[in-house]
């Protein structure tokens, strides 16, 4: 599969390295572009990428072209380049906020459109992507865009009306949850643990506890009260959490990320 990556930045460098190194690595001839001359040739060296400055050549020569620039600046690279996106091409759009219907209008209205919302966690591999079906895009289309995006992570079909909330949970996540490892490692620290080991700690917890809501299926509160014993410590930690307002924090900061995306399409 041809991919051109328009826009390596951040998460266009974590795509592409978590799908070059991958087992179907093989499957994807990927070539990337920046904005800048300087930024490419960063990319070209330190990455070994076909990076260069030249969208119509990177549009012409990809069957599929992921969209991974800021969303304020989608709509005039998309208008500049509506006669290159023929209706044999798949564009995705990572751009948070912008609609596939927008997507579709700047480029020309032929190209098949795809929205998905990755996560960074797609460089190792364990990303969350969500996706939704715009104009022109058949099944074949969203089979090629779950083939991308289940190689550097999990993929879930969402309602297009929920891309907002998406965004809000596991496209902005990682930087929670960063900040919860943080402070359980700061935590631990207070405890006397050297900070490493600390955060070797909050961080595999993390990970242990998330892989047993993914594996067993069950519900995250039947998981917590297997760890919490009548009269034991967890239930004291628990408490304070409650105290703290843990949970309504994390709906509200979800929430809060979700209305920014929504805002952002009026500015763009
Ligand atoms: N970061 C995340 O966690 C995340 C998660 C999900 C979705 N997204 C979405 O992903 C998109 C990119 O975010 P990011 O954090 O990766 O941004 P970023 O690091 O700022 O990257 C943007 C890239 O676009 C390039 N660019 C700008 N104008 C261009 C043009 N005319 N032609 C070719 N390339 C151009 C820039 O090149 P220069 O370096 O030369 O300026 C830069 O490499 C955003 O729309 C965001 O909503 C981000």
């Amino acid at each position: 599969m041809k991919i051109g990556i328009l826009g390596f930045g951040k998460m266009g460098e974590a795509l592409t390295e978590g799908l070059r190194n991958s087992r179907d690595s093989a499957q994807f001839a990927i070539q990337a572009t920046t904005q800048s001359q300087q930024s490419a040739e960063d990319a070209a060296r330190k990455l070994k990428i076909n990076c260069h400055t030249q969208n119509t050549k990177l549009i012409q020569e990809s069957e599929v072209i992921i969209l991974c620039v800021k969303p304020h600046q989608a709509e005039k690279i998309l208008k500049q380049h509506s006669g290159d996106f023929t209706s044999e091409k798949l564009l995705i759009s990572i751009c948070a906020s912008l609609t596939t219907d927008l997507i579709s209008n700047w480029s020309g209205k032929k190209a098949a459109v795809i929205r998905a919302m990755p996560n960074t966690p797609c460089l190792i591999r364990e990303g969350m992507t969500c996706l939704n079906v715009g104009p022109n895009a058949k099944e074949a289309h969203l089979k090629m865009a779950e083939k991308i995006f289940n190689t550097v992570g999990k993929t879930a079909k969402v309602e297009e009306s929920l891309m907002d909330g998406v965004t809000g949970l596991s496209g902005c996540g990682p930087a929670y949850i960063y900040l919860i490892i943080e402070a359980l490692s700061e935590a631990g620290v207070k405890v006397g643990l050297p900070r490493k080991v600390a955060t070797l700690l909050s961080a595999q917890t993390l990970l242990g506890a998330a892989k047993m809501v993914l594996k067993r299926g069950e519900h995250p509160a039947a998981l917590k009260d297997e760890v919490t014993t009548p009269a034991g410590c967890t239930i004291d930690g628990l408490m304070a959490l409650e105290e703290g307002k843990l949970r309504v924090t994390l709906i509200k900061a979800v929430l809060a990320a979700a209305k920014r995306s929504q805002s952002l399409r009026g500015s763009s």
